[in-house]
């Protein structure tokens, strides 16, 4: 039986990857079955002919997943724009049963999967004759979101627009992880409490600046996965 779980984001740049790579490495470290995957990824490096996918690289390096960075995603594209324009410009339109097929493949080789999307939780993947957002795909996996945030200024708005856009489409969010958090800061303390008290959602962990770990309970983790 295989559990998986989407981690979006209140925007891109939130540190999403940074929070997959500490989640995925928190469920290996503990004995777990634990893998990743990447839909679509823009904005990757290109290295003696080679795009390699940051964002794949990352989680494998820091959790330990011995497979290439490349063989995380479905998706990889040059531009560093929004996955829609970059798929246009660089002719690859997506598709949304080959990430089903992905999806599944992986599903069935780990027990936890950990979905990392793209930017925030709104964005087109596809635009042309077909429309495909990324929520289309959230729902087409069946899958439960962990939203990361970050813990200053602003953030209360952008996390309960998220909840509340997930929400009208029916989608659940399970927590939310406040990133670069001070746990002595006034601001992010009282975000923390405003987000819970807003959005009826959990803060599931906080990650302070360069943690090298998820505070969080295993079981408590694992809990948060939906099975698929
Ligand atoms: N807690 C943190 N401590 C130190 N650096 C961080 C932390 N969180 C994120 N970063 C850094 O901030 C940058 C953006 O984070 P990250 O790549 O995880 O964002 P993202 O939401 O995955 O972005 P994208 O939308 O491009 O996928 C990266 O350089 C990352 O290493
Ligand atoms: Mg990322």
């Amino acid at each position: 039986m295989s559990k998986a779980i989407f981690i979006t984001g209140t925007g891109t740049d939130i540190g999403k990857t940074y929070v997959s790579g500490l989640l995925v490495k928190k469920l290996r470290s503990s004995g777990l079955n634990a893998g990743y995957y990447k839909p679509a990824l823009s904005g990757a490096e290109e290295i003696a002919g080679n795009l390699i996918p940051g964002d794949c690289k990352f989680v494998a390096d820091i959790a330990g997943i011995p497979l290439a960075p490349q063989e995380l995603t479905s998706y990889i594209y040059k531009t560093a724009v929004s996955p829609h324009l970059a798929s246009q410009l660089e002719h690859q339109p997506i598709e949304a049963r080959v990430i089903q097929a992905d999806f599944n493949k992986f599903s069935h080789q780990y027990d936890f999967l950990t979905v990392e999307g793209c930017g925030g939780l709104v964005c087109p993947l596809r635009m042309d004759d077909t429309i495909l957002m990324q929520t289309d795909i959230i729902k087409l996996l069946g899958l439960d979101l962990l939203v990361v945030s970050s813990a200053g200024l602003g953030s209360i708005n952008n996390a309960v627009l998220t909840a509340h856009y997930a929400a009208s489409l029916g989608i659940t969010v399970k927590g939310f992880i406040l990133n670069n958090y001070d746990n002595t800061h006034f601001l992010h303390i009282d975000n923390r409490n405003m987000i819970e008290r807003l959005t009826k959602v959990p803060v599931i962990a906080c990650v302070p600046e360069h943690a090298s770990c998820l505070d969080i309970d295993t079981s408590a983790l694992c809990q948060l996965f939906k099975e698929v």
